[in-house]
């Protein structure tokens, strides 16, 4: 059998990033030395780290490696430091430009419950017992990058902000194809959200999907407006399967529903571009929390979602669906035998650190391995 050889850009970032990379890093060497595959691993800067380096969020040079790879790992960025950078040169500018120029247009954020975490919910255990939601947010249009957009000074000198929601149809069928193709290895159910009712670009979604969908008979569509979205995800949040949504009401709704499972510490993301013509698909992974700065070198920071993103990427990008499970399994099995970090540990209990955390999944991939 040939050991497959894969390439590999890890960008750890900032606060955190680096320390959660750090134990991602091991269960990839894990799998290395076990012959899952052989990795080819860079590590470059992005974020407020590349702005230190080199005055920039991330450098052309970066862009090309994370086109080069066959995927990408990204931590965190940002931080009170980098603050006062001009607008556009933000840290946060760094993942906002991988996604447009590696045409990252679908973001699939998973909220799973962990059965072991299920007192972390701020909702009660039987509302949130056995969710398992998936929001497919569109990642490179609507407000994010429509134009015009900026500050203009009026004749009268006040300003005026602008930003400016578009999408045209092909945009919304490429997120939608994503989110039916996902529902119908799901429950086949797909929940469209916009705001149709006061948005044109909500109107034209609306009826880009609902025409999309004669293509997937198998799959129930309804369509809901963001505010009662996020209204119905905190009342009753099993009733959804796979959400697909708009740039900006994705973030919001991704945030909202990544609390719901009470661990935020815990969720990774895929963002994923089209497949081209030579059978590549760029993608990019990554942790939906931030780069908590207040935590930042103190080795208390929950690496699991990180090492969970590395399971989605090895699962999606890499065609390795056992050695995704394998790492699975072995975050599973860390919860099991009682390892918390402070963020998922209960009021009062006693939390491990970062680097004891990666020991534990690390132990856990050995003994899945010896079984
Ligand atoms: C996210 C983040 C980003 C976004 C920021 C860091 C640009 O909030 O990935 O949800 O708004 O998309
Ligand atoms: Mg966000």
């Amino acid at each position: 059998m040939t050991i497959p050889h894969k390439k590999l850009l890890l960008l750890p970032g900032d606060g955190i990033g680096p320390e959660v990379m750090a134990q991602a890093r091991r269960v990839i060497d894990f799998l290395s030395q076990s012959g899952v595959a052989t990795f080819e691993i860079t590590t470059d800067l992005v974020g407020g780290a590349s702005i230190e380096a080199f005055g920039a969020p991330i450098t052309d040079a970066v862009i090309a490696k994370a086109r080069a790879a066959d995927a990408v790992l990204f931590g965190a960025v940002g931080g009170p430091q980098w603050d006062r950078e001009p607008f556009d040169n933000r840290p946060e500018i760094a993942i906002l430009e991988l996604r447009k120029q590696l045409g990252l247009f679908a973001n699939l954020r998973p909220a799973p419950v962990f059965e072991a975490l299920i007192e972390a919910s701020p909702l009660k255990a039987d509302l949130v017992r056995g969710l398992d939601l998936m929001i497919v947010r569109e990642a490179t249009g609507g407000i994010y990058f429509g134009e015009p957009r900026g500050i203009e000074t009026l004749p009268d000198g006040s300003k005026r902000g602008i930003n400016t929601e578009i999408y045209t149809t092909a945009e919304i069928i490429r997120v939608g194809r994503v989110a039916f193709d996902l529902a119908r290895q799901r429950d086949k159910r797909l929940t469209s959200v916009e705001k149709a009712n006061v948005m044109e670009s909500g109107l034209l979604w609306r009826e880009t999907i609902t025409a999309l969908a004669a293509e997937y008979p198998d799959v129930a569509l309804n369509h809901m407006y963001a505010d009662n979205c996020a209204m119905q995800l905190a009342r009753n949040p099993r009733q959804f399967d796979v959400i697909v949504t708009s740039n900006l009401f994705g973030d919001l709704l991704s945030d909202l529903a990544s609390m719901l499972t009470g661990s935020l510490g815990m969720l990774g993301s895929a963002t994923l571009g089209a497949t081209l013509p030579n059978g590549k698909r760029h993608a990019l992974y990554e942790p939906i929390h931030g780069s908590a700065p207040d935590i930042a070198g103190k080795d208390k920071a929950n690496p699991l979602a990180q090492i969970l993103s590395l399971a989605m990427l090895l699962r999606t990008s890499l065609h390795l669906p056992d050695a995704a499970t394998q790492v699975e399994t072995a975050v599973a099995a860390a919860l099991n035998a009682g390892y918390r970090t402070a963020d998922i540990a209960e009021v009062g209990a006693k939390s491990v650190s970062t680097t004891a955390m990666g020991d534990a999944v690390i132990a856990a991939l050995v003994v899945g391995a010896t079984k």
